[in-house]
């Protein structure tokens, strides 16, 4: 039998996966949450966030301060899931579950609230915009509701596990998150007569094929690292040699001191070469999130409570995907928990859907980790 609760659930989650919105643009979204918390009674913070927002549970005994990340925005997807619920914004879909980790908190805090006699300390819930665009968890350090936080968690639909399943894991879960964009700059001349110029094509291939030297021959063998140069584009016909060529791409490392590394060998690189093949270069690196890293002892703790909860936990593999919630962990110590969502096409794809049965277990689950 459905719970009322349930029920509940599951009808805000089907309203937030219809109503998607991009980075930096949850406007519905907030709207809504903030209607549903607050006719529940749940106080919201006074920040001056365009978008997203921070419900404050004060339980009634001692105990530490902790927050709930919960991000909220979509991703520029066409939803092919045939669900009755699919997405009313043409172009847009909840496609890596943020829409599941809204009702998480909701329905977290909305338990809480109820609690809060018995509840020892304080709990944060955090709906943070903008995890897509990775950096939108600056937006609520930008505030001070991270100042007294002891400490922060974090969860994540995974369609790679049945609901019932959770992924947790000690130290590293996910990469730093980095960007580069190179130019190089030649001289244009006519396709025949490359003698009158300088190729920049040649130097860009030089250096794609160059920068995977650096994770097999720069960064040690047993710390995960990638490069991936995702775009390259020069020239616009067939007998002209193009004077500029541009490279795209990014860089994933775990440990803080192979990104600096990763960084110092491909500026290096980009530029000897380009000088090599008598051209010039500009190298810009966009640092994204750090790594994300799991506090050991909130690890054990949060698979403790899940077994408690009858819930099933399996060792999570790290992965060189990110998440911004690392910017948090920068200044508290953090845990990362990946929640099993019936298995299914993986996230950031067209046909990726949630088991609404995830949902009411999830927010017990959750209420329980601050309730102990
Ligand atoms: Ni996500």
């Amino acid at each position: 039998m459905m719970t009322e609760l349930e029920k509940q659930l599951i009808e805000y989650f089907e309203w937030f996966h219809a109503h998607p919105e991009l980075s930096y643009e949850e406007y519905e979204t907030t709207v809504k949450i903030r209607e549903i918390l607050m006719s529940a009674g749940v106080e919201i913070l006074p920040y001056d966030l365009e978008t997203g927002l921070v419900a404050i549970i004060r339980g009634k005994k001692e105990g530490p301060v902790q927050a709930l990340r919960c991000d909220i925005d979509a991703l520029p997807i066409l939803e092919e899931t045939g669900l009755s619920y699919a997405s009313k914004h043409n172009g847009r879909m909840h496609a890596c579950g943020h829409d599941f980790h809204i009702v998480a908190g909701i329905g977290c805090a909305l338990l809480l609230q109820e609690q809060k006699a018995e509840l020892a300390g304080t709990v944060k819930i955090i709906f943070q915009p903008a995890e897509e665009s990775s950096l939108g968890a600056l937006k609520i350090l930008e505030t001070d509701a991270m100042a007294e936080v002891d400490r922060v968690w974090g969860i994540h639909a995974d369609p790679t596990n049945e609901a019932g399943v959770l992924g947790i894991r000690e130290g590293y879960v996910t990469a730093a998150v980095d960007r580069f964009v190179i130019r190089i700059k030649g001289v244009g001349c006519h396709g025949a007569h490359p003698d009158d110029g300088i190729d920049p094509i040649p130097a860009a291939t030089a250096m794609v094929q160059a920068f995977q030297t650096i994770v097999t021959r720069n960064i040690n063998a047993f710390h995960p690292s990638l490069i991936s140069v995702t775009r390259i584009e020069a020239g616009n016909t067939w007998n002209v040699i193009p004077e500029t060529a541009e490279l795209e791409g990014t860089v994933r490392t775990m440990d803080a001191e192979d990104r600096i590394l990763f960084e110092k060998r491909m500026r290096e690189i980009a530029e000897q070469t380009a000088r090599a093949y008598g051209a010039q270069t500009e190298f810009e690196w966009i640092a994204g999130p750090p790594a994300t890293y799991n506090d050991a002892g909130m690890a054990k703790e949060c698979m403790r409570v899940a077994q408690k909860q009858g819930l099933r936990v399996v060792p999570e593999e790290s992965s060189l995907g990110g998440d911004d919630f690392a910017f948090f962990e920068e200044k508290i110590p953090g845990c990362y928990i990946k929640i099993g969502t019936g298995k299914g096409p993986t996230i950031h794809q067209p046909g990726f859907q949630i088991d609404e049965q995830v949902i009411l277990p999830t927010v017990n689950y959750l209420a329980a980790l601050f309730c102990e």
